[in-house]
């Protein structure tokens, strides 16, 4: 759905039903269709956006990634009713960049994300050509959305998370991408473009080629990198996205693979996510001597640019991501069947009410964010972040360049600024992206004045 030129864009949200396996019909949600949503193509300056709400609850839609003011971020103090139409212009004022929108209602983004609500945002400037990048949509300019699904023994989706999957993060053991599965991209002899969103709820992938060629990587959350960077490898944990270039001209064929990343609290004993299971296939790609691909060769310069905030006099925020599991297990097993939150940020569980914070516009802060019990994709609404330490060293390759959301495996260090206004009754949310986490109370919301 491409608003550069209309500047306007109509969503609708209902429910319908998906063949994720042919013969077996699922329950599931999407805007402007039965499953996800239409990638919107959003230019710079302002576009007006109306959400039409046909499901048979409460919805939002926030913005994941885009720097605007508190009242048009989507986030829970946003709700859009059953039979309602949310109309807003939204000003995007940053570079282009690969951004997202999911409903956001405290304590249903979990089920209702897994359920479709979600899709792709890419702030464009126009340039892409220009800078040398492949721009045939669906040709050598692939978006895909990569997620992971449980489904019963007759084919359909199921999401039932039990007392260990509230806690650790719901995992499917089917991946999907684009809500497909098991399907193969078929590209030109030339360079690719990939854009990647993980909108799992809680998988974590770490990914490369099965045949190891270098991963390119253009374009992390907040927008383009200065020049392509050769990585082998690259992780992307809930929420997070990233652009890639990979190099077919070769004419092969070769299988996009994921590390089964472990994300268990004492060591991945009984609670594990099935730690040590081995790597496991994302997406299939063969080449196609018959479509011309354009680009046959890695930009030089893709204009993106980084100047490091002055953090010097930042005053200073830590932030710890908390398992609320009061007497061990067990206190985490009442929480839940009590339906206390089992998840909170500093000791203490979301609350719509109360206000963590004060930011103010145009100050720098740095937060230092801990997760001392397992990894957490930690986001913020409002702003591009700069990762500046992790553990204490310099920020793995994949996080040099502007972020919003960064997983924490031990501590992250990161520099934020606001520079759009956030009223009390507008606050922004700082979270966990394991939707369980969120839902769980692993949120917190601040105000900028
Ligand atoms: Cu992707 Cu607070 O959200
Ligand atoms: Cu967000
Ligand atoms: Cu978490």
């Amino acid at each position: 759905m491409d608003a550069t030129g209309s500047r306007r864009v109509a969503l609708v949200a209902a429910r319908g039903e998906t063949e994720f396996v042919a013969g077996a019909a699922s329950r599931t949600a999407g805007f402007n269709g039965s499953y996800l949503g239409p990638i919107l193509r959003l230019p710079q300056g302002e576009t007006e956006i109306s959400v039409r709400n046909e499901m048979d609850e409460t919805i939002s839609s926030h913005w994941h990634g885009l720097v605007i003011p508190g009242e048009v971020d989507g986030g829970p103090h946003q709700p859009v009713a059953p039979g309602d139409t949310w109309t807003i212009a939204l000003p995007v004022d940053q570079p282009a960049a690969p951004a997202w929108f999911h409903t956001h209602m405290h304590g249903r983004t979990a089920p209702l994300v897994h359920a479709g609500l979600a899709g792709v945002i890419q702030i464009s400037d126009g340039q892409d050509a220009a800078r040398g990048l492949p721009v045939d949509h669906g040709v050598d300019d692939l978006t895909l959305v990569l997620q992971d699904k449980r489904f019963d023994r007759s084919g359909r989706m199921v999401y039932d998370p039990a007392m260990h999957d509230t806690m650790m993060g719901f995992l499917g053991d089917v991946i999907t991408v684009n809500g497909q599965v098991g399907s193969t991209a078929v590209v030109p002899q030339s360079i690719v473009r990939l854009r990647l969103l993980n909108a799992s709820n809680a998988r974590l992938f770490d990914l490369s080629f099965a045949s190891g060629r270098p991963l390119h990587l253009i374009a992390t959350d907040g927008g383009f990198l200065p020049a392509p960077v050769s990585v082998d490898r690259i992780s992307l944990a809930p929420g997070e996205r990233a652009e890639l270039l990979v190099d077919f001209t070769a004419a092969q064929g070769d299988r996009l693979v994921s590390r089964d990343v472990a994300n268990s609290m004492m060591g991945g004993g009984m609670m594990g996510n099935r730690a040590g299971a081995g790597p496991f296939d994302v997406l299939a790609f063969a080449t196609d001597s018959g479509v011309q691909g354009r680009i046959d060769h890695l930009p030089e310069d893709l204009g993106g640019s980084r100047p490091r905030l002055d953090g010097s006099n930042a005053p200073r925020r830590q932030i710890s991501l908390d398992m609320m599991m009061g007497g061990g297990m067990m206190g985490g097993m009442m929480r839940r069947l009590t339906g206390a939150s089992t998840h909170g940020i500093n000791g203490r569980s979301f609350d719509m009410e109360r206000i963590d914070f004060e930011a103010k516009t145009g100050q720098v802060e740095r937060w230092q964010i801990t997760a001392p019990m397992m990894k957490h994709p930690f986001h913020v609404h409002g702003t591009r972040f700069q990762v500046i330490a992790e553990n204490g060293g310099a920020p793995k390759v994949q996080n040099r360049g502007w972020k919003d959301t960064v997983l924490v495996d031990g501590s992250v260090d990161i520099l934020v600024r606001f520079d759009r206004t956030a009223p009390r009754n507008a606050p922004y949310m700082y979270h966990c992206h394991i939707l369980e986490h969120e839902d769980g109370g692993m949120m917190g919301q601040f105000t900028v004045a």
